[in-house]
């Protein structure tokens, strides 16, 4: 079983992840929460993202991803608790369910992002599976890549864009931060642990960024085009909270175009990867269909 499909990889991640659950030391009231966001219905894109790299080089070295999957997937959902919070996109539906803070309380759910966010780097830490100079470029990567010159700037600029008009340059940088980061990270990650050519981690960082802006106009769209069934969030939260999107900015039809024009320049990265590295990487396709509109 050596090329797995991504079902196959989202099991490998559940039952990681379920391991590093039940090895958390942590309070019944403090585990609840994190449970409750950790298993809420997550498509798991960025993990298993990480994971399918590294399955297209071998199995052997899909394994050594997998706890850095998981620490991945801790930050997402920690960033997720933290958005849907009142005083950042105040959403009360996240995947169909109620949000953190309307299942428990506002400071659980805060506490809860907190902890998912600082444990995930104990779990790289304490990794047996890495090497420690791998270890110590991952944690290092990760905290650039969410935090103040990551993920929580472009946070910050979706905010500060709020009620304004901004420029298409502006909102492609929000873009990239915000949801581009953590994407990057796991694209960047899987070459340090498969320990692949800088020519091929790069190509992989430009797949990263050109995903995370790709998923990101398909959120908007999603928010615009979806009541509630897709998007989980059943209201279209962005108008409420006069964003800056992309439907927004170009309208429906030319961000719908614009989609398509990313996921055509994503094809051709595919592509080359495969080219240089010698690797099937087609499986990187898969995750482009999570951004059919239709
Ligand atoms: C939602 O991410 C937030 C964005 C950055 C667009 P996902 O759509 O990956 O969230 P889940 O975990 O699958 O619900
Ligand atoms: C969330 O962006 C990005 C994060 C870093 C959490 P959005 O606010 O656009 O995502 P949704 O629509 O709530 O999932
Ligand atoms: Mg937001
Ligand atoms: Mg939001």
């Amino acid at each position: 079983m050596t090329k797995q499909d991504l079902n196959d990889l989202r099991n490998v991640f559940e039952t990681e992840l379920d391991k590093h659950i039940r090895l958390l030391q942590t309070p019944i009231e403090m585990l609840k929460p994190m449970i409750y966001s950790l298993k809420g219905g997550g498509k798991r894109l960025r993990p298993l993202l990480l994971l399918a790299i590294l399955n297209a080089e071998s199995e052997k070295h899909m394994k050594k991803g997998a706890t850095t999957a998981v620490a991945l997937e801790f930050i997402h959902t920690y960033s997720l608790i933290h958005d849907d919070l009142p005083a950042m996109d105040n959403d009360d539906l996240r995947r169909g369910q109620p949000t953190a803070h309307i299942k428990f309380d506002e400071a659980t759910a805060i506490l809860a992002g907190d902890a998912l966010l600082t444990d995930a780097f104990c779990l790289i830490s304490d990794d047996s599976k890495l090497k420690s100079k791998q270890k110590v470029k991952i944690i290092s990567l990760l905290s650039s890549a969410a935090g103040s010159h990551g993920m929580v700037a472009g946070q910050l600029g979706d905010m500060q864009a709020e009620n304004k008009e901004i420029t298409l340059e502006e909102l492609n940088q929000i873009h990239e931060f915000k949801t581009g980061k953590l994407f990057t990270f796991a694209t960047q990650a899987a070459a340090i642990i498969g320990e692949f050519t800088p020519e091929v981690e790069e190509l992989l960082v430009n797949f990263g960024e050109t995903f995370g802006v790709l998923y990101q106009i398909h959120n908007d769209l999603l928010d615009v085009i979806d009541d509630s069934s897709l998007s989980g969030k059943g209201h279209s939260s962005d108008e409420f909270n006069k964003k800056s999107t992309y439907p927004n900015l170009l309208g429906l039809e030319e961000s719908k175009e614009v989609l398509g024009q990313e996921r055509e320049k994503a094809e051709k990265i595919i592509e080359k990867i495969t080219k240089l590295s010698g690797t099937d990487y087609s499986i990187l396709n898969k995750f482009l269909s999570f951004t059919d509109i239709d």
